[in-house]
């Protein structure tokens, strides 16, 4: 039974795929962010003591104010790894491309495979939390609480207790944790109550992880590529879909026809005789049908129309637009961080929730990582060679009149954000019309594949003007929307083959950034711009102006504003 009583500050943690920390107070979110951004490895799989260290800095205190530390996931691998931190950093290496196929891949693909089923057992359990209480020591915490919280609880606590719903279904989906692979829950006058679970071995996760795989991609990485490439297939039925056997669903009871290691030999078998980009429209179409239905099925199922999203399956923005157009769906909010790199907040959310009862926070941005003084940009500008610079109190109208003029810039403003998406603080911004500049900003800087669409950030308020059935309405990046045609020329550089889009809806939630937009409204009539995230190819998002100044002179970028400063780079291309 946990101890129950107030407890001041909480520390989330996670130290698996895109590891990282999370604090809370007295019921407020205080700091979260990602290990990937410290060590400027993507996704790291470190334990993220960069970023407890820098959850504890940012907010003035030290290890022994922690009253109480959670972290997330005891199944048997990954307190394998927790044990044997070698084995992670090797998977995280060959998973990343970083080291040649080792010989004993095949035994490794094996282990992955048949492995999935096992869930959590006592003894993993005791031997998980002795890892984390180890390297908990070595960074000073002395005398704390420890709660290891359940996979997809973490989930679903990130989903529920930030969406702003009082009532609310909220559905996990992603590979596998802990065993299970999804699970349907309530949300209601402040419980969360937990009603399906789906074993990890019917994991539809697994599935888009295997099909990422076969194609050449970087599984738990290029899913998004995946989905993207799919729209360049031409289009055909259900009917003659070779995967539609693949999996069944019967109400909320998903199956998996074939255990792991079978489905991957078979997928590989079809795919070997047909071009990729079809292949992923095969599984991207049954992913969108089991989604749709598993969503309308939970809907019905339990009488409620608001729903709460998380874990990586959902970051599929196709197959959660078909979701969100469901009749029965009224409202749906999909939490911005829904990977694995948000189960340390959402360790955290859920250890306050039982030790305080605290279900409801304040979501309005994503804001919570690093953010600057004055006195250390100026010191990082007066350490640049190459640049010049000028304090600017207009910043937001210069960019947007950049940007109008057919310049791309970088925007670095306030607190980074938190998740895989800039929304606004850590951004590089284009004209969200035109082809040309587009083409710079893959030539030069993000060298994204050819058939992976920007995004765009838009008023809130002229979504309805640009977009198709906006009915709910997504401050995240989240989810796809379909563009109206008549807009197809001001949303050139922003939209997909399939004519949709996946924007950041912005409403006050970042001042500086609304100013922007506003600017480009004024000179275009719609406040929109392509928004990517600010890093180079293969990299994390920058973190400090260290980072930001290093990357403009890296890509030879002209402009920038870096928190209230012009940056000019007199080296540019
Ligand atoms: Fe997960």
């Amino acid at each position: 039974m946990l101890d129950k009583g107030v407890n001041v500050y909480i520390l989330g943690i996670w130290d698996g795929h895109d590891s990282g920390a999370a604090l809370l107070e007295d019921g407020r979110i205080l700091f979260a962010a990602n290990e990937e951004r410290y060590t400027k490895r993507k996704l790291e799989v470190a334990f993220p003591r960069n970023s407890i260290i820098a959850a504890l800095s940012a907010s003035g205190i030290s290890p022994r104010d922690i009253d109480a530390v959670a972290f997330s996931t005891t199944e048997f691998t990954k307190t394998l790894s927790r044990v044997f931190p070698w084995q992670k950093e090797s998977y995280y290496l060959f998973r990343r491309r970083k080291m040649s196929r080792p010989r004993l891949e095949s035994l490794r693909h094996y282990a992955k495979y048949s492995m999935t089923g096992v869930g959590v057992l006592p003894l993993c359990r005791g031997i998980s939390e002795a890892a984390v209480r180890k390297e908990l020591r070595h960074m000073g915490f002395e005398k704390f609480r420890l709660y290891a919280i359940e996979h997809h609880t973490a989930h679903a606590a990130t989903a529920a207790f930030t969406s702003g719903f009082r009532k609310a279904l909220v559905i996990t989906l992603d590979g596998l944790g802990d065993g299970l692979s999804g699970t349907v829950s309530t949300f209601s006058k402040g419980r969360l109550r937990r009603h399906y679970t789906i074993p990890a071995k019917d994991s539809i996760g697994i599935f888009y992880e295997q099909v990422t795989n076969i194609v050449g991609m970087r599984e738990l990485e290029d899913e998004g590529k995946v989905m993207a490439m799919a729209d360049y297939s031409y289009p055909f039925s259900f009917g003659e879909n070779r995967l539609k056997d693949f999996f069944t669903l019967d109400g909320l009871r998903i199956k998996a026809r074939y255990g792991p290691l079978k489905q991957y030999d078979l997928l590989s078998r079809i795919a070997w005789s047909m071009p990729r980009e079809q292949f992923s429209y095969m599984a991207q179409q049954l992913l969108e049908r089991m989604l749709t239905k598993f969503v309308d099925s939970a809907i019905k199922e339990f009488g409620i129309g608001a729903v709460a999203f998380a874990g990586g399956v959902m970051s599929n923005v196709k197959a959660n637009m078909k979701a969100r157009n469901l009749g029965g769906l009224k409202d749906m909010y999909i939490f911005p961080h829904m990977g694995d790199g948000g189960l340390a907040l959402g360790s955290a959310l859920y250890a306050n929730y039982m030790l305080n009862g605290t279900s409801a926070y304040p979501f309005e941005g994503a804001y919570l990582g690093n953010e600057y003084s004055t006195a250390r940009v100026k010191d990082a500008l007066k350490g640049t060679k190459g640049i010049k610079y000028e304090e600017d109190s207009d910043a937001p109208r210069h960019a947007a009149d950049l940007i109008t003029h057919g310049e791309y810039v970088f925007w670095f403003n306030g607190r980074m954000e938190y998740g895989p998406r800039a929304l606004g603080n850590r951004s590089i911004l284009a004209a969200s019309g035109s082809d040309d500049v587009k083409d710079r900003l893959n030539l030069y800087v993000k060298k994204r594949e050819w058939y992976q669409p920007f995004a765009p950030s838009m008023l809130k308020e002229d979504a309805p003007r640009l977009l198709h059935s906006v009915k709910t309405y997504d401050r995240f990046m989240t989810t796809a929307y379909r563009v109206r045609e008549e807009q197809s020329q001001i949303m050139k550089s922003v939209v997909h083959i399939d004519m949709t889009a996946r924007p950041q809806m912005l409403e006050n939630e970042n001042r500086d950034y609304r100013r922007l937009l506003q600017g480009i409204r004024k000179k275009t009539g719609y406040g929109v711009v392509l928004n990517t995230s600010f890093n180079i190819h293969g990299m994390p998002i920058v973190l400090s102006p260290e980072d930001a100044l290093y990357t403009m002179k890296k890509t030879k970028t002209r402009h920038m504003f870096l928190n209230g400063y012009y940056v000019e780079n007199k080296e540019a291309a």
